[in-house]
């Protein structure tokens, strides 16, 4: 490729990711979606995640609770996709069904009426309805160091009773596309 073209590659690349970026720090506060494929396709709402530089690659990495059906796939697949709206936030029942549901017992998709999209690169389809999507796939996975945390996080957030009890792994996923996706 000419060199004027890669610059202008990167550079769209770039204005793609910044994009990405600030939508998805503006809307993960309230609930984005994690989306993964199995032998189904499954979603869970995140309200935990970072994007940014690892190894030089832009990354996004989400914390998944060890308990997850999306964990299990995780391991299995190597591969999420993310989907963030670009105006407004999950609607309620998106927010109920894939933030207290599981894909263990529920067919999320159908449930929560989500019209999933062929994906670019990976496997894993990215969502209509929630139109900014990062296709990723899985770099590295790091579980939590219960002693390594503070005594007051482990208490608030690892102590059971009306919290959970299990830990987070940490996926940091390469990010390989970042598009939103249109109507057609
Ligand atoms: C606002 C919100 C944020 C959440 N963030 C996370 C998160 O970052 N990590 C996590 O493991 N679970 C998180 N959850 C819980 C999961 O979405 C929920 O347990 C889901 O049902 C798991 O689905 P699965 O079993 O199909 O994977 C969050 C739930 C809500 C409502």
């Amino acid at each position: 490729m000419p060199e004027g073209k890669v610059r202008e590659t990167m550079q769209k690349i770039q204005t793609e990711l910044t994009y990405a970026a600030e939508q998805i720090q503006r809307t993960l506060k309230d609930g984005i979606l994690l989306n993964t494929q199995g032998e189904k396709f499954n979603s869970m709402v995140i309200g935990w995640g970072h994007m940014g530089i690892l190894w030089n690659l832009p990354t996004f990495i989400v914390y998944v609770r060890q308990s997850r059906y999306t964990r299990d796939v995780l391991d299995r697949t190597g591969e999420f996709s993310i989907s963030a709206p670009v105006q407004g936030g999950l609607s309620p029942e998106v927010f109920r069904i894939c933030g207290t549901q599981s894909g263990r017992d529920v067919d999320k998709a159908a449930a929560a009426h989500l019209t999933l999209v062929e994906p670019e690169v990976i496997r894993t389809p990215g969502i209509l309805e929630y139109p900014l999507t990062l296709e990723c796939r899985v770099l590295y996975r790091q579980d939590q160091v219960p002693d390594g945390m503070p005594e007051e996080i482990r208490r608030r957030f690892y102590a059971g009773g009306e919290n959970e009890s299990d830990f987070h792994t940490a996926y940091i996923g390469q990010i390989e596309k970042a598009y939103i996706i249109r109507e057609k």
